[in-house]
């Protein structure tokens, strides 16, 4: 997520630009570590436990703030028992855990995925225990099938990306929103047209800024911004801020997590702008809402979502979800109504993803820790 040049000068004003040309001479200033971004190679050759093949590449998954709140057990022998790292979860801004399972159906459909190039079937059976807090969220039993063929969309985990960057201004063509729907588990509906989009984009405007408003829904945010290669090798996971005029921002002390949390400092208009850029370039908006809202459903929303952000990846369309005004913390209650007034979303029914569709160049990998962090010790 590097700012743009113009942003940039906008950002820092007359006096810093010196410094910030001093940080554009030198392209690889504070790049993104390649340790963090290690495993959208796959696994090591040398792995030869199929289930922990198929991990590395489900950890490539969707999820919200890269918080990568797994855990897998792997004692029993051909399956994977996988748990939510309570440590992880965003309590302010998911307060029922919605998104948090959302990003777990998400990490089960490319653990599949990646099953089936292996030759293997992932049987997944979710909630094995109920859906009490603290149960696992799904059993996932390898049954070597030797007349499964690698589901097509295996190819796209490597290439899969969240695009904040600004889009390109088009909608997305005919032809794709077609292949999107075909693809979708889930009835998706796509808006183009421009009176719908700009009131969707006015909608996902407010709901960003008025998050950005309340104190503790934006540090939450702000707690799991990783500020520089430094502090991005550190973590491995949450939001990355990088590249040589992040790096001049931070030397010239206008970028830090306090100034951040500020309303009115640059770091903090910064943040607010790069957003709002994000939504003024979106010409197309998709969304699926789910009839109930059980763990199950939310679970194959996070699937359904995982299929199409790689079926948009294989057709380069960009994808950026929209969680803000979904989300269902007391504050938010006006945008969210107002937000299923306009799509549509009938009484009774969930809206579980909604995201900015449309063209842009490649936003790069964000980094995940190794899989050792996810395996829970015996
Ligand atoms: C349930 C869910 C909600 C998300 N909400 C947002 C969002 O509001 N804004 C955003 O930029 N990305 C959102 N994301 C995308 C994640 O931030 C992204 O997947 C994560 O940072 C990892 O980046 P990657 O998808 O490029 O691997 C969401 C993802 C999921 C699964």
């Amino acid at each position: 997520m590097s700012m743009t040049k113009r942003g940039f000068i906008r950002v820092l004003g007359g006096g810093a630009v010196f410094a910030a040309g001093a940080a554009w001479a030198v392209p690889r200033l504070d790049a993104m570590p390649e340790a963090a971004i290690a495993g959208w190679k796959g696994p090591s050759s040398d792995e030869c436990d199929t289930r922990r093949r198929a991990l590395a590449w489900a950890m490539l998954a969707p999820n919200p703030h890269n918080m990568q709140p797994w855990l897998v057990d792997l004692s029993e022998l051909e399956f994977v028992t996988l748990h939510v790292d309570r440590t992880r979860l965003l309590p302010q801004t998911d307060p029922f855990g919605r998104q948090i399972t959302i990003g777990h159906g998400a990490f089960l459909e490319l653990l599949s995925i990646a099953a089936s190039a292996d030759g293997y079937r992932a049987e997944i059976a979710p909630f094995p225990l109920g859906t009490e807090a603290g149960q696992p969220v799904a059993r996932v039993h390898f049954v070597r099938d030797a007349s499964l063929k690698t589901d097509a969309l295996f190819a796209q985990i490597p290439k899969r990306r969240t695009t904040r960057i600004a889009f390109d201004g088009r909608p997305p063509s005919a032809e794709h929103i077609a292949a999107l729907r075909a693809i979708s588990d889930m009835p998706l509906t796509i808006a183009i047209e421009p009176a719908r989009v700009e009131a969707l984009r006015k909608l996902a405007i407010a709901g960003s800024e008025f998050e950005m408003s309340i104190p503790r829904t934006h540090k939450e945010s702000i707690d799991v911004v990783r500020l520089g290669a430094e502090e991005i090798a550190r973590h491995r996971d949450g939001i990355s801020l990088t590249g040589p005029m992040m790096w001049a921002l931070r030397q010239a002390g206008v970028m830090t997590h306090d100034k951040a949390m500020t309303p009115g400092t640059l770091a903090w208009n910064g943040g607010r702008d790069y957003a709002l850029r994000g939504y003024a370039s979106a010409a197309g908006f998709g969304w699926f809402s789910t009839d109930g809202n059980t763990r199950a459903i939310q679970i194959a929303a996070g699937r359904a979502y995982a299929r199409l952000n790689l079926k948009a990846t294989e057709l380069d369309v960009a994808m950026q979800p929209h969680s803000q005004t979904l989300q269902e913390y007391p504050e938010m209650a006006a945008l969210f109504a107002d937000m299923r007034r306009e799509t549509a979303t009938g009484e009774g029914r969930t809206l579980q993803m909604f995201f900015r569709l449309g063209y842009a160049g490649d936003a790069g990998p964000s980094p995940r820790r190794p899989l050792d962090a996810i395996v829970m010790k015996a």
